[in-house]
């Protein structure tokens, strides 16, 4: 039996040393980590950085951007955001909870991204945003999408949290839109157990996000701008509806050595993803069977997992291939959250929203699941032997 795991660790022992020392210091909070690992990804997206404490935070601070009344964006309630359905709980949230209301459109089959036909669709005078999903790290035509950006006047939010060191034209996601968000969530490409980034283009935005990530007080922007004010109170000022979004020390270290990693990382998921794609589409059984998902050839993908579309399975049956597999050692889980129109939170609460027909995601939804891909290298065999599961698996379920 082999054991393929969803997730990989790849905090190493360096990374625990580094985390333990910043414990030892008893400087646990915001400090000396945090300032420089955003100063790495400042310079390597050529953004303003603010690490946060998920990914979730960073869509959660972009849409507060977005609505905030100081903001150069100023959204108003209502305001419609177009979100592909194939997307994470909290990719869609923050724009409910913003008071925004989402727009969805259907994803291409073919890479899992938003379809740019039906993008166009959607849009009317009150579409102000596009809150882009990379599913799976990969993307969409980023070219022809950013001229629907422009052409339109939306703004453009990328969710990079699936697609670290991805990149477009030889340029990185998340640096496209105005604001982009990334996870270190223990299942991402890198980790710090709970974590995220959000990178933005703009010194105005960056100035209300800090405000936003703490308290809503003027504290980091003061400092930034080097505003000298001898007032008793000039810690506590406080001007803006904030929160409490920021990442502890511990956590930032454990990320120091692991950011120096990301483009080695994106080419050894890149490795296992051509491996295993080409062993599974040499099997004629597995290739007559799979939907192989593919990628635009200008990008070069930091794939999140391996997505596995079954053509012919229906009525539940892929359930039972994914428990068997699991009974084999092989780990699976649902293609991101399926079609999210589809849960149970919007069937209850935005009977609306679930009305839309969203063929392409229903069938990620009912006939999809996915694979681990690892950040580490991975060896032939165990994708010869996951081949031969698989094929197995399904033959015995059909
Ligand atoms: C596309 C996407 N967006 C947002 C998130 C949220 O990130 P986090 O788990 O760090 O809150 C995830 C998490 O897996 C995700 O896959």
């Amino acid at each position: 039996m082999i054991y393929y795991p969803l997730t990989t660790n790849t905090i190493n022992n360096e990374d625990k040393k580094l985390a333990i020392e910043v414990i030892k210091s008893g400087n646990i909070t915001r400090g000396y980590f945090n300032k420089i690992v955003e100063k790495y990804f400042s310079k390597k997206f050529n953004r303003y950085a603010l690490l946060v404490n998920s990914g979730s935070s960073a869509n959660l601070l972009a849409l507060s951007l977005l609505t905030n009344n100081k903001s150069r964006y100023n959204l108003n309630k209502n305001d419609e955001v177009i979100i592909p359905t194939l997307c994470w709980s909290t990719s869609l949230y923050p724009i409910i909870q913003t008071g925004l209301k989402p727009v969805f459109v259907d994803v291409d089959i073919n890479n899992l991204n938003i379809d740019l036909e039906k993008i166009q669709k959607k849009i009317t005078k009150k579409t102000k945003a596009i809150m882009l999903v990379h599913a799976l790290g990969n993307c969409t035509n980023m070219a022809l999408l950013m001229k629907i950006v422009k052409k339109y006047n939306l703004v453009l939010i990328e969710d990079t949290c699936e697609a670290l060191g991805s990149k477009f034209n030889n340029k990185y996601l998340g640096s496209y839109g105005a604001i982009s968000s990334f996870s270190f969530y223990f299942s991402h490409h890198i980790t710090s157990g709970e974590g995220g980034l959000v990178l933005c283009k703009n010194y105005r935005d960056y100035k209300i996000l800090l405000s936003l990530r703490s308290h809503g007080w003027s504290r980091e922007i003061d400092h930034l701008e080097k505003n000298k004010s001898k007032s008793f109170n000039k810690l506590f000022n406080f001007i803006n509806l904030g929160y409490n979004l920021r990442l502890t020390d511990i956590q930032a270290a454990l990320l120091f050595n692991q950011v120096k990693k990301i483009d080695k990382y994106r080419n050894n998921r890149l490795h296992n993803y051509n491996l295993i794609n080409d062993v599974f589409r040499k099997d004629k059984f597995l290739n007559d069977n799979i939907n192989f998902v593919t990628n635009y050839s200008k990008s070069e993908i930091s794939w999140f997992n391996f997505p596995i579309i079954l053509k012919k399975i229906k009525n539940k049956k892929r359930d039972i291939i994914c428990e068997k597999l699991y009974k084999l050692g092989i780990e699976t889980r649902p293609i991101i959250s399926g079609n999210f129109v589809k849960q149970k939170i919007i069937k209850e609460k935005f009977k609306s929203f679930a009305r839309h027909q969203f063929h392409n995601a229903d069938k990620i939804h009912t006939s999809g699941f996915m694979l681990g891909i690892s950040s580490k290298k991975i060896d032939l065999r165990v994708i010869i032997r996951l081949a031969n599961d698989i094929r197995k698996v399904i033959k015995e379920v059909d």
